[in-house]
């Protein structure tokens, strides 16, 4: 019998470790991954960090150098799109007119920025940041750029903000909520994010919209605010979140809504079509619902997972790792550990005003998890207590004087 194929759609964070994961685990068929960009699978996190401070090292930037994939036998396709699934013939069909037969296909198609819908959205320097294309555009823009404007107080929003004040650019941040990262983290640790924004020079303008963006010449100069206000923009960043690439799927007859959707398994409604990373919706048991993560670790350890229940479909684990996100601002850290949406509490340990807290969510007197500036061992206690279970960190624990993470004993519920 000819030996199966693993198609794996989307060479990012998620396609790339899921083809290099079936490979140590000692899969020997063929691993074919694809993508459409024009580079090797690099590293997203950076491209909102340090990138736009200045250019890393190459081997800083990719996620596995080319040479790791011919040696390990992966067929890494750049700048090619898959545009068809047909799978009762078991085939991707490519743009290019080029044809794949799989055994197993991966979808890991990630997600694309939203865009902006206001008059003015389509001037030149207005841009998103998602891909290395978009972040080398934007690395050239920032450099001749004395007013910018950032749309959107999410994670994109508020690196890049910190980014461009890092450069000395004069930056301005609007956001529709009253809130900064109101997706991610609780009150007390947006208005913390708020402070670091502010005692740098950044203008927070928050429950406020954007209008129109007007411009000279066909180039953006001006934003016009719902309340009327103009403000100076030569450069307007939109980090207004990401749709699901779930076109491809959607064609196929797959299951979608807000993402891929798929089984604690992390199978499609085709059992021989899994999807991961970004575009994968999938039932959470630390949620205690449907979501879809967008984040480094949500890829990687999915991919494990489908490479894992692709080596052995019998044995398949159900998906259950503990989530976790990361986002660097100036000097501050900020990592959080699980889902801390629909907490009703918060407790704050640790010395917010020197930079160094944690903020622990609660719902019902459970720990949802926890959002840390500069404190690591927090994070990495609370993810601990996560994953095993644990219910012993209540509201009146954290609370107690003199409490420490680090220094205590838990117990198993
Ligand atoms: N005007 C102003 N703010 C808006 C608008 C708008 N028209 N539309 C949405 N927003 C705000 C949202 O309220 C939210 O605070 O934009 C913010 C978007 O934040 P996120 O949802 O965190 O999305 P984004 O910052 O774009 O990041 C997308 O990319 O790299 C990843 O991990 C990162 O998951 C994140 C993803």
């Amino acid at each position: 019998m000819a030996l199966p194929t693993v198609v794996v759609v989307g060479a990012g964070q998620a396609g790339s470790d899921v083809a290099a994961a079936l490979r140590s685990r000692g899969f020997t068929g063929r691993i074919v991954l694809l993508g459409d960009e024009p580079e090797p699978p690099y590293r997203k996190p950076l491209l909102s960090k340090e990138y736009l401070l200045a250019e890393p090292a190459a081997e800083d930037l990719e996620l596995r150098p080319e040479s790791f994939h011919t040696a390990q036998g992966i067929e890494l396709m750049t700048g090619e799109r898959a545009v068809r699934i047909d799978r009762d013939a078991r085939r991707l069909l490519l743009a290019s007119g080029r044809e794949l037969s799989y055994d197993h296909l991966v979808l890991a198609t990630g997600a694309r920025p939203r865009r902006l819908s206001v008059p003015g959205a389509d001037l030149a320097g207005v841009l998103a940041l998602r891909t290395l294309a978009d972040a080398r555009a934007l690395r050239a823009a920032l450099a001749g750029t004395g007013d910018l404007l950032v749309v959107g107080g999410g994670f994109i929003g508020l690196e890049v903000a910190a980014a461009a004040r890092t450069l000395g650019v004069r930056v301005a941040v609007v956001e529709t909520r009253d809130r900064l990262m109101g997706r991610s983290v609780s009150e007390p640790m947006a208005r913390h994010l708020a402070g670091l924004h502010t005692e740098r020079g950044v203008r927070v303008l928050l429950s406020e919209e954007l209008a129109a963006l007007h411009g000279e010449n066909g180039r953006v100069q001006v934003a016009e605010l719902a309340s009327g206000e103009r403000i100076a923009a030569d450069l307007v960043v939109a980090g207004v979140g990401v749709l699901p690439n779930t076109a491809l799927a959607a064609d196929a007859g797959l299951e979608v809504g807000d993402g891929v959707l798929v089984d604690a398994r992390l199978r499609t409604s085709d059992p021989l079509v899994h999807a991961i990373g970004d575009c994968a919706r999938f039932p959470s048991p630390h949620a205690r619902r449907h979501l879809r993560l967008e984040s480094v670790q949500n890829a990687a350890d999915q991919a494990r997972c489908v490479a894992g229940a692709i080596l052995d479909p019998a044995g398949a684990p159900t998906y259950d790792a503990v989530p976790w996100f990361w986002t660097q601002q100036y000097g501050a850290r900020l990592q959080i550990a699980g889902v801390t949406d629909g907490h009703d509490r918060t407790v704050t340990a640790g010395d917010p005003a020197g930079g160094r807290f944690s903020v622990f969510c609660f719902r019902a007197g459970r720990l949802l998890g926890a959002e840390s500036v500069n404190r690591p061992a927090d994070h990495m206690i609370t993810r601990r207590l996560l994953a095993t279970g644990d219910r012993s960190l209540t509201p009146d624990v954290v609370a107690a004087p003199g409490f420490d993470l680090k220094h205590r004993q838990f117990q198993p519920a």
